[in-house]
């Protein structure tokens, strides 16, 4: 039987070391945008917002209007780039289709960029593991996972299934930075189980219920799943966990896995930031 990698319980050992750090910083802020029709990013912005209250990290949600325009989020940004009080700032994806994030996230401080999405924060990490201070939070959050575990990726032949920027791209460098051997699969891939079959680690991320099947997975290896589906009013990820967990070594479930991590690396993160600027 698969060991069952529980990121709700390290989640809750690194949000205990940010409460103590928040302690020590007296006051943190992070400021949330989130656009109204953003249907699942209310459900993770008031995780988010509950986890800073657990921890002492007060949260400002500014909330943006089907109406809303670009001009309005820059200068809404702008002031909070501006604002000594404002520790960390992210911008809740999607937004409206008529708004050009690219230029959204050029216009965040990167010392505020929490999120790690800035091209700045985003390049400093595909330097070294050094450099990973504002790292994107889900990537981040599964390599802690992993350190939690023990489980040692270097020499590993990793496959990556996802080539977004806030999930698959830094998550394979983050895996090359501690030495394992990548491959990045995604919807253009001839056939996915072909780089599946031979890894010792595989990371979903494709939001595809059932997506990694048993015939798949090589026996013994680390199965770390992203994926947050709703199948019949329940929350899955993309892996087909009951067959999978038979051949895995360690499998992340969901819900209670990356999940947890990402919200407790952003408030990490957040106190990484606020140290940084308090030259601490
Ligand atoms: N949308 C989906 N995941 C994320 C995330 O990690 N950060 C932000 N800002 N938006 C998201």
């Amino acid at each position: 039987m698969a060991t069952i990698l529980n990121g709700k319980e390290v989640a809750e050992s690194l949000l205990d070391a940010v409460k103590k750090d928040v302690e020590l910083l007296g006051k943190v802020k992070l400021a949330v945008l989130i656009w109204s029709g953003n249907s699942s990013g209310q459900i993770y912005v008031k995780n988010k917002e509950a986890a800073c209250e657990k921890v002492g990290i007060e949260s400002l949600r500014i909330d943006l209007a089907d109406s809303v325009t670009q001009e309005e989020i820059l200068a809404k940004i702008e002031e909070l780039n501006g604002d000594s009080s404002v520790n960390g700032l992210i911008v809740q994806l999607p937004l409206p289709a008529h708004i050009d994030y690219p230029k959204i996230l050029k216009t965040i401080d990167p010392r505020k960029d929490v999120d790690g999405f800035h091209a700045y924060n985003m390049g400093k990490m595909l330097l070294d593991k050094d450099f990973e201070d504002l790292a994107p939070c889900t990537p981040k959050g599964m390599i802690k996972m992993l350190e939690h575990y023990k489980i040692d990726v270097a020499g590993m032949d990793a496959v990556v299934i996802g080539k977004s920027n806030i999930v698959g791209k830094p998550m394979a460098m983050m895996l090359a930075n501690r030495g394992a051997t990548v491959t990045i699969c995604h919807s253009k891939t001839k056939d996915v189980s072909r780089y599946t079959r031979d890894a010792d680690l595989v990371v979903v991320a494709v939001g595809k219920a059932g997506f990694l099947k048993t015939d798949m997975v090589k026996k013994g290896a680390v199965i770390l799943d992203v994926g947050i589906n709703r199948v019949d009013g329940k929350v899955v990820g993309d892996v087909d966990f009951a067959e999978v967990e038979q051949v895995a070594a360690a499998i992340s479930p969901v819900p209670g896995g990356v999940g947890p991590m990402t919200v407790a690396v952003l408030l990490a993160n957040t106190v990484t930031a606020a140290k940084k600027q308090h030259n601490m």
